[in-house]
């Protein structure tokens, strides 16, 4: 638990995904690859994609727009914009500069932060501290990717796992509610396991690393798949106990959407029912930053989330980076 009583509480959420609807269907017609095993080992039914000409900060501005059509906030009220990406439009400016811009937040100062499928509950701890400051009342935090940028679409193994989306929340400050704990970790010796080599100052972008291929994700599925699953069940346990949590007092659990197997391997060692976890990987795949947001603004959709529930997100991604965090929901509905 944090020691003051100012909580940096979820006021308001939004999100978007491109029109474009990949189906596993498509993946048949162009790869070695089926609809029943692309559902069945990972969940996956479809997922967005962008189209020309519209990358990460289109789907992050129209994230925010949907923010403030559910909030009686406006742009220039706005403190501080953090974007939680690892495929931003360009190396720099950042995101965070593109989408002030863009929304006319003429305030705010923000930032990028890249922790791929962790960005956003990193990015949502660090803006919970810069609101218990006291310095800042209102903070955006985006989760976006755009994962159709740097995936292979010859290779099976990686392309059907991924797709494009955004999510952003709104946090202001509150005395009883909102985000009460997080664990979070990082593992520098799982870079040999999911990573994109080429592009960045190691391996910057030549004739050679384009031809070899280095500009596109990397993985070892099935290692990623058993360090996710140990990951995000032991900080949650962690977690659940610093807080006295038993598994029948959380309300909802908002895991990453990597694969719904290893959701519900998680779930079911932290010994949650269906109906305490949101899955919603069959229709967006793995956005990558914005899985937990967009998961948030389904959750509210469902009505799923009431007033003092016990919500806990969990992820983990390249890194590795993992973590967990309890917030108490608060709702005026
Ligand atoms: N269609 C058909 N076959 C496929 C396939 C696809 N899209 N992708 C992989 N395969 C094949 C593999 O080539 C392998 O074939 P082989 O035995 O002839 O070599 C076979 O399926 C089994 O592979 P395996 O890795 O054992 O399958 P799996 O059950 O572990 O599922 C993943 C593979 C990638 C779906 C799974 O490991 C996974 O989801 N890992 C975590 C990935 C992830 O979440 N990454 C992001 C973390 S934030």
């Amino acid at each position: 638990m944090k020691p003051n009583s100012i909580y940096a509480n979820i006021t308001a959420v939004g999100k978007y995904l491109p029109e474009s609807i990949i189906t596993n269907q498509h993946f048949e017609t162009e790869l070695d690859t089926s609809d029943d095993w692309i559902v069945s080992r990972t969940g996956i039914k479809q997922r967005h994609k962008v189209s020309n000409g519209q990358a990460s900060v289109y789907m992050a501005v129209k994230a925010v727009e949907d923010l403030f059509r559910n909030s009686n906030v406006s742009s220039g009220d706005i403190d501080s914009i953090i974007v939680c990406t690892i495929t931003p439009d360009m190396f720099f400016p950042s995101c965070a500069c593109l989408v002030q811009k863009e929304i006319g937040a003429n305030k705010a100062w923000g930032f990028d932060l890249s922790a791929a499928c962790s960005g956003f509950v990193f990015g949502l701890e660090t803006a919970s501290n810069m609101i218990q400051s006291g310095n800042y009342k209102k903070i955006i935090v985006i989760g976006v990717d755009t994962m159709s940028s740097i995936l292979d679409y010859t290779d099976r193994n990686t392309c059907i796992l991924f797709g494009d989306g955004a999510g952003a929340v709104l946090l202001e400050s509150n005395s009883t509610h909102g985000i009460m704990d997080s664990i979070l970790k990082v593992d520098g010796n799982g870079g040999d396991y999911l990573y994109m080599p080429g592009g960045g100052s190691l391996n910057p972008t030549t004739e050679k690393t384009i031809a070899n291929k280095l500009h596109y994700v990397k993985q070892d599925g099935a290692n990623v798949f058993k360090r996710a699953v140990k990951g995000m069940t032991n900080v949650t346990l962690e977690l659940m106990s610093r807080n006295q949590l038993s598994s029948n007092e959380i309300d909802l659990f908002i895991p990453h959407q990597a694969n719904k197997r290893i959701i519900e391997s998680v779930a079911n060692k932290l010994n949650l029912n269906d109906e305490q976890v949101l899955i919603n990987i069959d229709k967006y795949a793995n956005t990558t930053a914005a899985t937990i947001p967009i998961g948030i603004h389904d959750a509210i959709n469902r009505k799923k989330l009431k007033h003092n529930d016990n919500l806990i997100l969990s992820t983990f991604g390249a890194g590795f980076t993992w973590g967990s965090m309890y917030i108490k929901w608060n709702s005026d509905d």
